[in-house]
């Protein structure tokens, strides 16, 4: 019997050695049987009703679609391509790539050559085969109440008309489109519109701060900022077009000006007349976008034509502008949401991301609109006005897939059972987890009291880098464990190494890695393709480097244990621990700052910053204040730390690097696990540092 279920373990290694393929075989029969049921296993069947129609029923199906997808990935990848329309098809190698940087400079491309557009794929495609009626977007905004939706049909439309003013103004192939919108039907028809006319977007999440905004808008020489004056989130107004008019005259001082700031008036949040303006360079979308044709000629592009950037941090430097390229993506979010979710054309299906992550951008918009899918888009929080508001516009629009983050679930867990049970989400039958490691806890009470026992957990791994899941349960195809991501998706062969970058076998924990391309996969950091390679593929030669440790059980499945670099992963968002503490000596009374992770109930992880202020200053309650607003301002407020300890000195070695494993010791309070500080150039700085831990 062990023997057998080792099997799946090797499941990438069998693949690429076809010879020992017989042994995956007797797997089935002992996966879905009694025998590993009755083990001291945590194993979560899917019901007999699911498996039934099931897209991957067994594990069977899937061991050969994925053998397959590893022995012979341009057949596999050709074949889902051709579900999709191409003006012209690629050429004849499906996949070219160097995945090692010792043979030269890194370079994935598929499907080069081919000509196609992602927004025909995800609108055109599904209004001329039958589904122009069909609902695109359900929307519910802050307030309940009253909620708007647009057909397949309506939505196109709209997008049309937003891609006549985009050219109108001039923007054209490759250029730039910074936007700045919340959850507002415009988000997607936005994305949608650069897509349609190849221009490139770059999603500004509707939280970052003026001074990131500027970031992003100088790093990518925006023609247009599309953004709108003010959104609500449940009680509180944003005045977004503030912050706007804030980063253009800081992106200004940087020497990039923006000609044109399109701005829709959402007029619950806020009315025009209350909007600050610049004549000249502001313009209501209202006053001219539903004036353009409702047709819009696509503009056809190259499948490795850049499709859009987004921002995301790393542990050094500033954000780093990832880039996704159009048809391998497209190929890989429409396949990786059809069978991770299990998806059918008569799903509703609400994600909770904000199209400002990347989960927004494959899973809000690109993928489920590249199966015609029915998408709920949500404006406002899953708390207003009370806990029970999410189960509520679950019920309303009958969602049958719901996706979501840990922290929500924990933070909903908090507050009670009884907001849950009062509603009554019977249409449920898929759930979705992401963005950082789900605790059995958390992910029990999301399957028994929100799912009533009834609906898989898709707990999906993948990163803003890899544009689609990467490991990920297929619901129906085997059973899970609570808090594993269990299986690579098709095409995916993951690995896990030690520290010299040596593969290990079977049951491990280690660094996890990916062995060679797959089409969703990032081509370059905007401008810095050095970074790029520096950053991924030089830690590991031969391997794309996650940045995550993971670890692979005996039964193979996988388990991410975290960020194993100096990121803070805060409610399911990347924060780079250099970003705060830039963002904290940029205060005048901050001499010097270090910033860790540790362990937070309801965001997973929260910010714990060290600081040693300036010679003579005093530590105060205002201060503490004031420096958490300077982390508010230059990032936002997501970032904002949980904790500030004041810092007399940092431990650092001799040569003057700091000993982060003592500050998280510290900050997660292990005090007597704080090893040898022999080699610090002053130990006592710990002892203070101790003294002043609740202070
Ligand atoms: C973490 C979000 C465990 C991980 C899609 C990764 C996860 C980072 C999971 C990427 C998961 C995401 N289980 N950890 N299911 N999903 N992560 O780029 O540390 O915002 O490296 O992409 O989130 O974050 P990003």
């Amino acid at each position: 019997l062990k023997t057998t279920k080792n099997h799946l373990r090797h499941v990438d290694s069998m693949s690429t050695l076809p010879s020992r393929a017989g042994k995956i075989t007797g797997l089935n029969a002992v996966i879905l049987g009694e025998a590993l049921a009755s083990e001291e296993d945590d194993l979560v069947f899917p019901n007999d009703e699911f498996v039934r129609q099931a897209l991957v029923p067994s594990p069977k199906k899937y061991l050969e679609m994925y053998k397959r997808s590893i022995e012979d990935p341009a057949g596999f990848w050709s074949d889902v391509a051709s579900q999709f329309y191409w003006k012209r098809r690629w050429a004849e190698s499906v996949v070219s790539e160097n995945f090692d940087v010792r043979n030269g400079s890194v370079k994935i491309e598929w499907f080069k050559g081919g000509i196609t557009n992602i927004c025909y794929n995800c609108l055109d495609r599904n209004v001329e085969s039958g589904n122009a009626d069909k609902i695109a977007i359900y929307w519910e905004p802050n307030e309940p109440g009253s909620q708007d939706s647009l057909t397949y049909s309506q939505l196109l439309q709209r997008v049309c008309q937003l891609a006549n003013y985009l050219k109108d103004k001039g923007v054209r192939k490759g250029d730039a489109i910074v936007i700045y919108l919340p959850m507002l039907m415009e988000l997607p028809i936005a994305m949608l519109a650069c897509a349609r006319i190849g221009a490139v977007h770059s999603v500004v999440f509707a939280g970052f701060s003026a001074d990131s905004l500027a970031q992003r808008i100088v790093d990518c020489k925006p023609k247009v900022v599309i953004t709108c004056n003010a959104v609500k989130r449940g009680s509180k107004v944003i005045p977004l077009k503030d912050i706007v008019d804030a980063s253009l005259i800081e992106s200004a001082k940087n020497g990039v000006s923006v000609d044109v700031c399109l701005t829709y008036e959402n007029e619950s949040a806020m009315k025009r007349e209350s909007t600050k303006w610049q004549v000249g360079r502001d313009v209501w979308w209202q006053d001219v976008v539903p004036k353009y044709p409702t047709t819009c000629e696509v503009e056809w592009v190259d499948a490795e034509d850049p499709l859009f950037l987004l921002y995301t941090s790393g542990s050094t430097g500033k954000p780093k502008g990832v880039l996704h390229t159009t048809g391998g993506y497209m190929v890989y979010t429409a396949t990786t949401f059809k069978y991770a979710f299990d998806y059918k054309p008569s799903d509703i299906y609400w994600c909770t991301a904000d199209c400002g992550w990347i989960t927004g951008h494959s899973y809000v918009t690109y993928g489920p609109m590249l199966n015609g899918a029915t998408v709920v888009i949500f404006e406002g929080a899953p708390n207003y006005p009370d806990p029970g508001r999410s189960w509520d516009i679950v019920d309303k629009f009958k969602v049958t897939i719901f996706y979501t983050a840990p922290t929500l679930v924990r933070s909903l867990m908090r507050d009670g059972d009884e907001y849950v049970t009062r509603y009554s989400r019977k249409s449920l039958r898929v759930l979705g987890s992401v963005g950082e490691p789900i605790n059995p806890s958390a992910w029990r009470w999301f399957f028994n009291v929100v799912g009533d026992s009834r609906c898989p957990i898709s707990d999906t791994w993948w990163q803003t880098e890899t544009g689609g899941f990467m490991i990920t349960p297929l619901p129906g195809a085997w059973p899970q464990k609570p808090g594993s991501a269990t299986f690579p998706f098709f095409g995916v062969q993951p690995v896990i190494v030690d520290e010299k970058g040596a593969e290990i076998e079977g049951e491990c924990s280690g660094y996890l890695c990916v062995k060679s391309s797959w089409p969703g996969a990032f081509r370059t950091l905007y401008g810095d393709h050095e970074r790029y390679e520096t950053t991924y593929f030089k830690p590991f030669p031969g391997y794309y480097f996650s940045g995550d440790g993971c670890s692979r059980d005996k039964d193979g499945y996988y388990w991410l244990t975290g960020r194993v670099d100096d990121v803070i992963n805060v409610s399911g968002h990347r924060i780079g621990t250099a970003e705060v503490e830039s963002a904290l000596v940029s205060h005048p009374q901050c001499a010097e700052a270090a910033v860790v992770g540790f362990e937070h109930e309801v965001k997973g992880q929260g910010i714990y910053a060290f600081v040693t202020l300036v010679d003579g200053v005093p530590y105060s309650e205002e201060l503490r204040k004031s420096l958490i607003l300077t982390v508010r301002n230059q990032i936002g407020a997501f970032a904002a730390p949980d904790k500030i300890h004041w810092a007399p000195g940092l431990p650092k070695t001799r040569s003057g690097k700091i000993m982060r494993r003592i500050l998280r010791k510290i900050a997660s309070r292990q005090l007597d696990e704080l090893g040898d500080t022999s080699t610090l150039a002053d130990p006592s700085v710990v002892e203070q540092l101790i003294e002043l831990a609740d202070r």
